[in-house]
């Protein structure tokens, strides 16, 4: 059977199929990266232009063996997401007390009646604590035990139902009819975090931070609990927009510079070192010190940095997780961004890549693709739909407590949106 990833990113649209063999091993034997277009911030902002891309993708995908479009999931990213916890409780009506999965899905489902904003829909409900008769259970799975009262802290990730409109829009266009969208799903935070970290690292306390071209996400954990997810509208082409003004030069001479010569930490950078912006640009005969630009990104990953660590201070966690920062996304990649980072967040701070280790290779140019922290999020959905389909339905999270995708609904809201041609 073969699973497909495919993560939809503001920059590049990135694709694993995975064949999953009988005894459980994921074998990955095909990577896709394409260049996405109507993609804005994470967010489908041109429905044609992102349908045509995802188009060619899948083509190349389905090329490769027909049977590998059947089992599709996609991340869905975007600022206009929340992150609620809600506590909910019920009785255990029977007088065996003993809970029985229809009582947990009942405590899930009353936790889900919160005060949205009109046009929010909730897409992920995750348990984070059971209590029983008033106590904390360690347990994530509490069938079996016994008590009277059933209470449960879940998380809910809400977005906004016109950003969720698009994206189910696309992906019922793309798989067409036959194949069709099953409506699997994952925001993307939760994927890197599924591919890159730990558990030790979310017992101890952590920040996976995903810094894309259009959007920062990050997920923070301690003590195995997720504290936050989200996603801020900024990224890498920030730092591409800044250095196209402070250079005065074209959006594509400015990335090619942040990729060739650029570094997130000015002081690592020689005042001495020049670069000449004619190699990049006809008519351009500047020359600009490698200093200035590492300057210019500097600036703006601090920004970004900042950014998260406020957050991290409304949690009360700012410097204090002691697995610290995880980087992954394409930014992670910028020379520097380690050592800016130990400085801006005053935590350690490692790269994260996707464990491929939970990945069989099929030949060795997979595994230099997938050993890549652009990949966390594609790599992520492998494994997560990989957990769902070994739970039967409900997708196991990585610290152990499983999450349902709210279905019941969305079904027939495909039905709606797919043209019945
Ligand atoms: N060495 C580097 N230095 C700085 N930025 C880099 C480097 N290598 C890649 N990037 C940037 O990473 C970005 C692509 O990363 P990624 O694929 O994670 O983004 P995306 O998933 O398309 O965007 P988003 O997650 O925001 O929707 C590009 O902006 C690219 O310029
Ligand atoms: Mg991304």
């Amino acid at each position: 059977m073969f699973v497909t990833a495919i993560d939809l990113g503001s920059s590049q649209i990135k694709g694993i199929v995975a064949d999953v063999k009988k005894d459980g091993s994921i074998v990955a034997v095909k990577t896709v990266k394409k260049k996405s277009n109507g993609i804005k911030k994470g967010e489908v902002v041109d429905i044609d232009e992102t349908v045509k891309t995802l188009f060619e993708v899948l083509s190349e995908i389905k090329h490769f063996d027909k049977r590998s479009i059947k089992n599709v999931i996609f991340s869905l990213s975007g600022a206009k997401s929340k992150f609620l916890v809600s506590r909910a409780g019920i009785s255990i009506p029977r007088p065996d007390l003993e809970i029985i999965q229809e009582d947990v899905d009942r405590v899930i489902k009353e936790s889900m009646a919160v005060n949205l904003p009109p046009g929010w829909q909730i897409i992920h409900s995750i348990p984070r604590e059971f209590v029983i008769d008033d106590i904390e259970v360690d347990d994530s799975n509490v069938v079996g035990l016994s008590g009277r009262k059933l209470e449960a802290n879940v998380i809910l990730l809400p977005v906004f139902s016109g950003l969720y409109k698009n994206f189910i829009k696309v992906a019922g266009l793309v798989l067409g009819k036959k194949s069709g969208f099953d409506g699997s799903l994952i925001f993307a935070p939760l994927a890197s975090d599924r591919s890159v970290l730990s558990k030790n690292q979310r017992e101890l306390g952590v920040i996976l931070i995903d810094i894309g071209f259009g959007t920062t996400s990050f997920i923070v954990y301690q003590d195995g609990k997720m504290l936050m997810a989200k996603v801020l509208p900024v990224g890498s082409g920030n730092i591409t927009n800044d250095i196209a003004i402070g250079l005065k030069c074209s959006i594509n001479t400015a990335e090619a510079i942040k990729l060739t010569f650029g570094c997130a930490f000015a002081r690592d950078v020689s005042t001495k070192d020049k670069v000449d912006l004619a190699q990049f640009e006809e008519g351009q005969s500047t020359e600009v010190s490698r200093r200035y630009i590492a300057e210019i990104i500097e600036v703006r990953v601090r920004e970004i940095f900042s950014m998260v660590n406020d957050e991290l201070k409304a949690l009360s966690k700012a410097g204090k997780l002691p697995a610290g920062v995880v980087i992954c996304g394409g930014g992670a990649k910028a020379p520097g961004i380690l050592d800016l980072a130990r400085e801006e967040m005053k935590m350690p701070a490692q790269i994260g890549f996707p464990n491929i280790s939970e990945f069989e290779i099929s030949h060795a140019q997979i595994t230099n693709e997938l050993d890549d922290p652009e990949m966390a999020v594609a790599a992520g959905l492998i494994l997560h739909k990989m957990d769902l389909l070994k739970k039967g339905g409900a997708y196991s999270y990585g610290s152990g407590v499983s999450y349902t995708l709210n279905e019941p609904w969305y079904k027939k809201f495909i039905r709606n949106l797919i043209p019945s041609d």
